[in-house]
């Protein structure tokens, strides 16, 4: 197929079919059209979902940056999600195809998923949920994951969801931060064979953070674990219940209501919880994912992350259900039992779309092709990346080993607090491996110097947004300021949003991301704070002062190099470097356990007592450590 691909621009074509079947064909004529009007383009995509009352206003700005989208709406997204769907033939069709790691498999129609959902939002408001009051969610990768979400959102109650491989002190810090006092989780999940202590690290949590007053468990794995007398409940006890059977009629929200609250790590220690709306966010996510996924009505959809992170909120449960996708979910280990695991449930199920991470990518790739070569991935016809840059080897082995060289890679660059899609290709677009390639509609996109000034092209610099779009954050639960601070104070005469990554864009228009600009840690396409590990090594008794950084890894992106220093009567030990490795991994989770952990005697600071971690980094790498002027003595 090598008419595909032009060597003197490195550039990839795509196939015809794709081309004659895309949903959108013309990019270069509707982005300049969605420029000059946006908020015209907005509407329009906004009419293609249902609302209860239609919005006065597309873009309210007069509160910059906390703009405001399709204001006096109502709307809601499970609305758009489920509700609608029962009027027509989506009510058969497969919502989700899910299997587990041990092979067991479930699957739900739009109708079941429906019901489900309606019960479920019965037993929470039976439990004494109230619209507007943060739910944690807090589960393994099973269909009742996304049950809780959207009965969470179908009575107007914010999830915050936690991913489930974080552990007790991240969970605490988070129940605390939401205030919850409804908190929804399974005993475990299965992944790599064993089961996971989902309940146990929640008793755990819930002890730390007193504000939980109803715990709902689903059982998954059927491991013994302790239930506390009047505030734990078993879900499936609660939803065998009449009150159950209630008709639970979808919460007429306002398009600005918070739809979820969902933590990332930023620079500073505590985790920030982004806010999305219903409105703005359904918009946003229903149109990226039509246009950019070319998604048809006879597509199997296999979003291959998990919905504790956005990726998961917006293209596994939201924007595939708005437009009545079939939605793959597989729960545990890519290669458990077997390296093929992926490519079997490929061949199996017939899947059309798969999306996934370049770490995940690389691991897979780890093992050779002849796991891919021995089943049929014919049903493939497209491909996607998300959360790092893909190094163009990976690029290569995901194009030519799974989509045989016929499938055009969705290299999709975003952020949690985009909520979808900023800068990625479309079908119809030429690709370069490792580019995200262009600006998605309405957005305009510039790589800038730290006084706003266009960097010529090719050179590096901060990526920065230049307008509002629908699916944007709205701002930080409980701190305004801070949300103000991290992305609008830098660019704040030019009212530019600050992304926190470095990039440069080429002669085509094509952009190129390098990474974060800040102590942000991306460890296996996750982000993690320098600060968070940080303060999980220093709740350690023997941790007096601790550095955490990224140092660049082939396989999983980063890896984390800590520093520590000793409280006095504690002595260095490569024992208690495993100890306090473990103590990370046990705070955290297991993505933020340190690989490298160092003992110092004092750590490279500033005169302002700021720790240079630049310092730290090129002496790990072994590199020179630049200017040291500001170096503390
Ligand atoms: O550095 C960028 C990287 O992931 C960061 C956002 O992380 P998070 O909020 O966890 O969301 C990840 C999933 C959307 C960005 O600031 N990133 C994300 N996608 C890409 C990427 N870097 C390069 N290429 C991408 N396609």
């Amino acid at each position: 197929m090598d008419h595909l691909f032009d060597p003197s621009k490195n550039m990839y074509y795509p196939p015809k079919e794709i081309l004659k079947k895309a949903n959108v064909k013309d990019y270069e004529s509707l982005y300049k059209k969605s420029i000059e009007d946006r908020e015209g383009y907005w509407a329009a995509e906004a009419r293609k979902l249902e609302w209860y009352r239609k919005w006065d206003q597309v873009l309210d700005d007069s509160r910059k940056p906390f703009y405001k989208w399709f204001s006096g709406g109502k709307i809601n997204i499970v609305h758009n999600a489920l509700d609608r769907h029962q009027k027509n033939q989506t009510r058969n069709k497969l919502a989700i195809i899910w299997e587990g790691e041990p092979g067991d498999v479930r699957t739900f129609s739009y109708h079941a998923l429906n019901r489900e959902v309606t019960r479920f939002a019965n037993v929470l408001k039976a439990m004494g949920a109230r619209k507007g009051e943060v739910i944690t969610i807090y589960m393994p990768q099973i269909p009742e994951l996304v049950v809780a979400m959207l009965a969470c959102a179908k009575i107007g109650a914010p999830h915050s969801v936690v991913y489930g491989g974080f552990s007790v002190e991240a969970l605490a810090e988070r129940i605390e931060d939401a205030q919850s006092r409804i908190l929804i989780t399974a005993d475990g999940g299965f992944r790599r064979g064993k089961p996971t202590q989902l309940k146990k690290i929640a008793n755990e949590a819930m002890q730390r953070s007193a504000t939980i007053e109803v715990c709902i468990a689903v059982k998954r794995t059927g491991e013994e674990c302790y239930m506390e007398n009047d505030r734990d409940f078993w879900y499936h006890d609660l939803m065998g219940m009449p009150i159950a059977n209630a008709g639970c009629c979808t919460e007429q929200t306002d398009s600005e209501d918070p739809l979820f609250i969902l933590y990332t790590s930023g620079t500073t220690g505590k985790p920030k919880g982004l806010v999305h709306t219903h409105g703005g966010y359904a918009v946003y996510t229903a149109t990226t994912y039509r246009d950019v996924f070319d998604i048809k009505p006879e597509d199997r959809w296999w979003c291959a992350a998990d919905p504790g992170w956005i990726t998961g909120h917006s293209y596994i449960v939201y924007a595939p259900l708005i437009n009545g996708a079939t939605i793959m979910m597989y729960e545990g280990a890519p290669n458990h039992p077997y390296p093929n695991r992926w490519w079997s449930m490929i061949e199996k199920y017939g899947i059309n779309i798969l999306y996934t991470s370049p770490t995940a990518i690389r691991g897979l790739m780890r093992f050779g092709a002849s796991w891919a070569d021995r089943h049929n991935l014919s049903s493939l016809r497209l491909l996607g990346s998300v959360g790092e840059p893909i190094n163009p080897e990976a690029w290569k082995w995901y194009y030519e080993v799974i989509g045989k060289s016929r499938c055009p890679i969705m290299d999709t660059w975003w952020q949690t607090e985009t909520g979808g899609f900023m800068i990625t290709p479309l079908p119809v677009m030429p690709l370069k491996p490792g580019s995200a390639a262009k600006p998605f509609f309405g957005n305009e996109i510039s790589i800038v110097d730290d006084h706003g000034k266009e960097v010529k092209q090719g050179d590096e610099g901060n990526l920065i947004i230049k307008n509002p779009w629908p699916g944007m954050a709205r701002t930080i639960l409980g701190d305004p300021d801070r949300y103000v601070e991290k992305y609008w104070e830098k660019y704040k005469e030019q009212g530019w949003y600050l992304a926190g990554d470095s990039a440069r864009v080429d002669e085509d228009g094509y952009y190129w991301i390098i990474g974060r600009i800040d102590d942000v840690i991306k460890v296996s396409g996750y982000r993690l704070g320098s600060a968070e590990i940080e303060s999980a090594l220093v709740s350690h008794p023997a941790v007096s002062e601790a550095a955490a950084i990224g140092l660049p890894d082939e396989l999983r992106g980063n890896i984390i190099h800590a520093t520590v220093i000793l409280r006095q009567n504690f002595t260095a030990s490569p024992a208690l470097a495993e100890e306090l490795k473990v103590h990370v991994e046990k705070e955290i989770g297991p993505i933020a356990k340190p690989s490298f952990l160092e003992f110092a005697d004092s750590l490279p600071k500033t005169r302002s007592g700021k720790i240079m971690r630049r310092v730290l980094r090129a002496k790990a790498l072994g590199q020179d450590t630049g200017d040291l002027t500001t170096l503390e003595e």
